[in-house]
């Protein structure tokens, strides 16, 4: 059902912000895609939707490694934050606004809070006995201590539990206790640190209320129970330590010269100085915004940050009062393994989000698989690359793709891309739309609940119902036969409302997929909205490639990591072939092995555009749609032969795996293939009618 004006909301949704002082790995990017779907599909439901994030600059190991890359915590930020539109952009996800924990909104926000809880007496000040590092000048966070374990006598162990026996310990207890960062020994030292009094009656009673009245998923719910000592009353909440003393990247306390404070206050904070940047570009006003009972506020998060999110946060928050709000949820997923192992860079294993962009794998094949694979639990999620590749290419081509071509090319060939169904009656097309209806609310259920996994489960279900009674209809049977055309348009025209039903269901998943096949499949002009569901397209263009099959040899580049991404790999492989060391002693020198040509990615390119280049002779500028959801560009030295608007719309082979070439004019991203001998010409390649973009020539 669409949801009518009077109950559209507005949602102000985050995911965690990342720290500052990496790139992003693929942790991140799958918390990014589950948020972006569930923000997506809101925004089709006629929601409006306000998705932010930001960067987590402040802290001790920020400060640390700027110092030891001789650079100041603000370069280092800076340097980090320009690597994250290449990610945001590459993987479709839209966020309205990403900001930075280092900024004046933050420091604004956090010491307003601050000022607030103080003023409501839930801030107190105590002396702690800490390691400080003499040399270093600076109180050495635990993990920065390392000495000999208390309880085994194993060397080298940090300063809260040992790696060998595994007791867990103060750094006080380690036996010779060296700082890590100078090696110096550290000595105890006692300085006044702020608390936040999380054990006051009146915090303790308000985060039992908001932690258990069932907005909480039931595992979250359950740890927080444990935490709030509801099962053991001589446990229960401790007070926050939420100061640190210079030196520390971080915001002043106020009225405290020489405090900070601790990264964990002003890091959720954060959120909120990113809604406030994003209001202001949009000339709304901040508090009022918070204060509109309208408006819900959702955190997406991993598990291992469950504690910041469902006790402090509500509690600072809740607190600081108005316009303070306390979130309407929080919602947790698990970490992400690779082949049930834990990601882990040192041991090699685990995929980078960087090396999947840069070898121009599609960003939907991973929205989709991660999707199929997550539900509202906070349970991990297995990235297994033979499943990777089953999924995508049995779900996503096989069964979804498969529907639009095989129906288009028979409306095309047959009715000049006009869509009815003339055999069908009034009762069965209105029980047809309203089955699509129904399972339409089934999908927008399941996304609510972030249950993505049993929304493509359904999906791929209906694929196969559509491609079924598709075969069953026998529709190359129908098109030889005159008398039975309208049979043929019927089956053909139900087959694209499916087909158009499971793209606005598959919508938030695969957003760049889901944009062409509505502006220009069904030419439609417009995005889908949640009602296309059940709609009937009236017209289809002829079908061009949408989703290209997964092979294995790009998720074994995958697996490999940065050094497959120098495509360079290519070139060395055709010219050491042709060289004769690596010849073969059974193939003359110039042979190439069946292994050498199959390393060449020929595809099926359509030449969307062709231009002149300015100061350039020889050569076309030409933009490629290789059937990738994005478009390449080729320089091509075929002037001499071809006017630019001759080529507009032709087919031709081009080399897809070929390294980026920088020239003169810009970026070159293959090479087109064209025949020439000794005499003038130049003649470009074309396949045979039938061949669509994307299609892999061997
Ligand atoms: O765990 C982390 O990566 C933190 N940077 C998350 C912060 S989330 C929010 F509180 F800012
Ligand atoms: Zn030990």
């Amino acid at each position: 059902m669409e949801i009518p004006a009077s109950s559209a909301r507005t949602l102000f949704v985050t995911t965690a912000l990342p720290y500052a002082n990496g790139p992003f790995h693929i942790g991140h990017i799958m918390e990014y895609i589950q948020a972006d779907i569930w923000v997506r599909f809101q925004r089709m439901q006629g929601h409006t939707v306000h998705f932010v994030c930001a960067d987590d600059t402040h802290g001790a190991p920020i400060m640390l490694k700027a110092e030891a890359e001789g650079v100041t915590p603000q370069a280092l930020v800076e340097r980090i934050t320009a690597t994250r539109p290449k990610h945001l952009a590459g993987f479709y996800l839209s966020f309205d606004h990403w900001h930075s924990t280092d900024s004046p909104e933050n420091v604004e926000l956090s010491q307003d809070i601050y000022r607030r809880l103080k003023s409501a007496g839930l801030i107190y000040a105590k002396p702690i006995e800490q390691f400080h590092d003499p040399v270093k000048a600076m109180f050495l966070p635990d993990r920065y201590i390392k000495g000999t374990c208390p309880v085994c006598g194993a060397k080298d162990q940090y300063g809260d539990a040992c790696e060998v026996c595994g007791s867990v310990y103060a750094p006080t207890d380690l036996i010779d206790p060296y700082s890590t960062l100078s090696g110096a020994k550290p000595v105890l030292k006692t300085s006044d640190h702020f608390f936040f009094r999380l054990s006051d009656p009146a915090c303790i009673e308000f985060l039992r209320a908001w932690t258990q009245d069932g907005r909480l998923q039931s595992e979250v719910a359950n740890k927080a129970r444990e935490w709030l000592g509801e099962q053991d009353a001589t446990k229960g909440l401790a007070d926050w330590d939420i100061s640190r003393d210079a030196p520390y990247f971080g915001i002043p306390i106020p009225d405290a010269p020489g405090k900070f404070f601790y990264v964990w206050l002003d890091a959720p904070v954060g959120y909120l100085a990113s809604l406030k940047a994003h209001l202001r570009n949009r000339g709304i006003d901040f508090a009022q915004f918070l204060q509109d009972p309208n408006v819900d506020q959702y955190h997406f998060i991993g598990k291992d940050i469950v504690y910041f999110h469902t006790l402090f946060w509500p509690a600072m928050l809740k607190f600081a009062g108005v316009p303070y709000k306390v979130p309407d949820n929080i919602f947790v997923h698990g970490f992400i393994t690779f082949s049930g192992e834990k990601m882990s860079k040192p041991r090699g294993t685990g995929i980078s989000p960087d090396v999947y962009l840069d070898l121009g794998l599609n960003p939907e094949w991973l929205r989709y698989y991660l999707a199929a694979k997550l539900n509202g639990k906070v349970e991990d999620l297995d990235f297994n690359p033979d499943d990777f590749i089953a999924r995508v290419n049995s779900d996503l081509v096989g069964k979804y793709v498969n529907i639009a071509s095989r129906a288009a090319n028979f409306i095309t060939k047959n009715f000049a891309g006009k869509l009815g169904t003339p055999a069908e009656s009034e009762n069965d097309r209105a029980n047809r739309l309203t089955i699509a209806q129904m399972e339409a609310e089934a999908a927008r259920a399941n996304y609510a609940a972030r249950e993505y996994g049993k929304v493509l489960r359904d999906a791929m279900r209906i694929a196969d119902r559509i491609n079924e009674a598709f075969d069953a209809a026998q529709p190359w049977l129908l098109a030889k036969d005159p008398a039975r055309r309208d049979a043929l348009q019927t089956i053909c025209s139900q087959s694209l409302q499916g087909f158009q039903l499971l793209t606005v269901l598959l919508a938030p998943v695969l957003p760049a997929t889901a944009s062409r096949v509505a502006r220009d499949f069904f030419g439609l002009g417009r995005e889908f909205v949640w009602s296309d569901a059940w709609k009937e397209p009236t017209a289809v263009a002829p079908y061009t490639h949408l989703l290209a099959r997964v092979e294995a040899k790009q998720i074994d580049a995958l697996l490999e990591g940065p050094k497959a991404t120098s495509a360079a790999l290519l070139q060395s492989g055709v010219t050491s072939a042709a060289s004769p060391q690596s010849s073969a002693a059974s193939r003359t020198e110039s042979q190439v092995s069946i292994e050498d040509f199959a390393k060449i990615d020929l595809r099926i390119a359509r030449i969307v555009n062709a231009e002149a280049v300015n100061g350039a002779d020889k050569l076309l500028k030409l933009t490629l749609d290789v059937g990738e959801g994005r478009h390449r560009t080729v320089f091509a030295g075929i002037k001499s032969a071809y006017r630019p608007e001759d080529l507009v719309g032709r087919l031709t082979p081009v080399v897809a795996n070929l390294a980026p070439r920088k020239m003169k004019f810009g970026l070159s991203e293959g090479m087109v293939l064209a025949a020439s001998g000794d005499g003038p010409g130049i003649f470009l390649l074309a396949p045979d009618d039938g061949a669509q973009p994307g299609m892999r020539v061997k």
